[in-house]
């Protein structure tokens, strides 16, 4: 008997982070010779077409395509202040008609070919209606979730912690521990929770989305985590008592780049920006000594206020450290960055820094004069940092970030979390303490990490048998 071939639908969260990973996941499947095709926004598909180079990237893969539907906002909202919560849901209204059509099978691609019926989807983890949609129509989902571990692990706690009254928070000291989170007693404060303002979590969308999520996760075939066994292996077995087939596959990045070198493929620029890479800032580290810079980005959508970017740029200008720094046209929070404002910063401190807009960030914390990483604690940057064995000082701004930074700082022990308090003092002191004081050290247990990594991600490592694992189960799962 015939069986159909495995046909996965990859459905990533409209922004950067998710992007990046999951087509870093879509090529994996692409050399496993599975059929992928890749729903994106038609948005965030254009600013891919425009400043990478994924379309001919992908040519080489004949059984790969993209497929594109509207995020649901008017074409001219310029979405660089549209509330993630806003975006989620009025992709959700755009999605969930089109995925129903999609599974059926009656919608065709826009070339008019008629392809494969879908035999796996893949969606974020965010997207719990996608869950109960491929239930419905009888085919698989495994959700990947590109947001850290640990985050994931206290969204599964939520249900406990209120019904043992952590959440709401009574009173207003961040510095309360939490005690029914497993794993996490004596770490996990109020101000490292990923909702940490949290006054009514009947009322808080994020919360909402996050409790729905872990209803879902036990209607579904498996969960995707992008990170390996020796990084977060506690967390896994815990996250593995509510889904025992959970695939740690993690770095993809490092994951794909080792596929890619075993199989003689060219590793061609790979960037999935959707902004426009500055490569004049490998230019300006060529020209540094090894390990002298410090790399300051707050990732694709964490914003800063007036106030803190000056915090920020007095102490490390005042730390007499160099700097490479990310100013994204959206870092300044309620306002566009204003051209003149950038200008006198970059001028105030062009002896021994460098500002660019966006910059090709993995061949950045690959460059030797880069010696630490002062960062929002996304989990895409984190896990880059890691791989390239860089210590980090973490200003988390929301969600995962906020736990994530508490782990580097006590967990790992491969950097600080500054959280919450913007000063310039603090941070002249910490980059000092990062870059100076305390540099082997924190040096010693990045590069530990580092090369773990990579050992998870070789022949027979365990990101390695996860990633054979979850295609041996795709693959099952189609018949
Ligand atoms: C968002 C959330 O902020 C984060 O908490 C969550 O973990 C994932 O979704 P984002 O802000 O995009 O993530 O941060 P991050 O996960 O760090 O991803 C940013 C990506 O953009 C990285 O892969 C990084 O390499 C890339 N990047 C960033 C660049 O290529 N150039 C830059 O200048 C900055």
């Amino acid at each position: 008997m015939d069986h159909p071939s495995p046909h996965v639908l990859l459905f990533p969260l409209p922004i950067q982070s998710p992007i990046n990973s999951m087509l870093q996941l879509a090529e994996l499947f692409c050399l496993a010779g599975l059929q992928v095709t890749f729903l994106n926004t038609n948005h965030n598909q254009k600013l891919l077409l425009r400043y990478t180079n994924v379309e001919s990237r992908f040519r080489q893969y004949p059984r790969f395509r993209f497929r594109t539907i509207s995020d649901g906002l008017p074409e001219e909202n310029p979405r660089s202040s549209v509330q993630f919560g806003e975006l989620i849901s009025s992709l959700q209204a755009v999605a969930e008609p089109f995925l129903r059509e999609i599974l059926i099978g009656s919608s065709s691609s826009s070339d008019g070919d008629t392809e494969a019926p879908l035999t796996c989807v893949i969606p974020d983890g965010l997207f719990y209606y996608a869950v109960d949609i491929g239930n419905e129509m009888g085919v698989p989902v495994i959700p990947f979730d590109t947001i850290s571990p640990c985050c994931l692990w206290i969204y599964l706690c939520i249900p406990k912690l209120i019904q043992a009254g952590e959440i709401p928070f009574k009173g207003n000291d961040l510095d309360v521990l939490f005690e029914n989170v497993a794993g996490m007693q004596g770490l996990l404060r109020r101000r490292d929770f990923p909702f940490y303002r949290l006054i009514d979590y009947a009322t808080d969308p994020y919360c909402q989305i996050a409790l729905k999520e872990v209803e879902s996760i036990p209607q579904c075939n498996g969960l995707i985590l992008n990170t390996f066994e020796d990084l977060d292996g506690p967390l896994l077995s815990l996250i593995r008592s509510h889904c025992p087939q959970t695939y740690a596959t993690g770095p993809l990045h490092l994951h794909l780049k080792t596929k890619l070198a075993d199989k003689r493929i060219p590793i061609s620029a790979s960037s999935n920006s959707l902004w426009e890479e500055d490569h004049s800032s490998i230019q300006w580290l060529d020209a540094q000594p090894i390990e002298s810079v410090i790399y300051v980005s707050f990732g694709s959508m964490a914003t800063l206020s007036k106030e803190e970017i000056l915090e920020f740029w007095h102490g490390l200008v005042n730390s007499g450290i160099r700097f490479l720094w990310v100013m994204r046209s959206n870092l300044l929070r309620g306002e566009e960055m204003n051209h003149q404002f950038v200008k006198e910063l970059a001028e105030g401190c062009k002896e021994r820094a460098y500002i660019v807009s966006w910059a090709p960030q993995e061949k950045v914390l690959a460059h030797s004069a880069i010696g630490g990483f002062l960062t929002h604690s996304g989990w895409n940057s984190t896990m880059e940092s890691i791989v390239q064995g860089k210590p980090m000082i973490c200003w988390a701004v929301y969600v995962d970030q906020r736990v994530t930074s508490r782990f580097v700082g006590e967990v790992w022990k491969i950097g600080v979390d500054m959280k919450d308090t913007c000063d310039r003092y603090i941070i002249e002191k910490m980059v000092k303490d990062l870059m100076v004081t305390n540099r082997d050290e924190f040096k010693k247990s990045a590069e530990k990490l580092s090369i773990l990594a990579k050992e998870s991600v070789g022949e027979g490592g365990s990101s390695y048998n996860a990633l054979e694992c979850l295609v041996d189960d795709i693959k099952k799962l189609s018949r």
